[in-house]
């Protein structure tokens, strides 16, 4: 952990690797979350379901630090988070598969695989290696033959 944005004061013991606390979220004319709690225990995979527009997306997003709580609490591992930036949260090994993937079309598949986190060199964008474990990815899933 490169830096920990966990705030201090709140540890709180306890199974759940992860707890969502009496999150409520607003958007202008919307309550997107009313009062939800999600406990997650380690090792444990879960499905949220829900109807279209029910909040599933916006709960990742409060998780991920795309978007602000109106209100409510996040625990990660016992400790109070709140991650102001999708940044913060990768930091702290919270990740999200976006619901709706988007490419940024001028760039390559290469850049696009490695988008936000291109291996560096000194201030430089490393290439060959970004190409090579390209490559090495593309190989093991056999996605795609890159001629020499
Ligand atoms: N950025 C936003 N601004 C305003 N309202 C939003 C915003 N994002 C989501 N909403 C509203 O919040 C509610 C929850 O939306 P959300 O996308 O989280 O639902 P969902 O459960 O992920 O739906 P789906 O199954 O369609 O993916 C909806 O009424 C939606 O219109
Ligand atoms: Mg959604």
């Amino acid at each position: 952990m490169q830096q920990s944005y966990f705030e201090g004061g709140d540890k709180v013991a306890g199974e759940f690797i992860l707890e969502m606390r009496n999150i409520t979220k607003s958007f202008p004319g919307v309550k997107a979350l009313d009062n939800v709690t999600l406990k997650v225990r380690p090792g444990t995979v879960h499905s949220l379901l829900g109807e279209n527009g029910a909040g599933k997306s916006t709960l990742m997003k409060c998780l991920f630090g795309i978007y602000a709580l109106s209100g409510g609490e996040i625990f990660l591992e016992g400790s109070k988070i709140s991650f102001e930036n999708p940044a913060q949260a990768l930091e702290n090994h919270v990740s999200m598969v976006h619901q709706e993937l988007n490419q940024v079309l001028d760039r390559s598949v290469m850049e696009n695989v490695w988008l936000g986190r291109y291996p560096m060199k000194g201030c430089l964008v490393d290439h060959k290696k970004m190409y090579e474990d390209t490559k090495r990815i593309l190989t093991v899933w056999e996605l795609m033959l890159i001629q020499e």
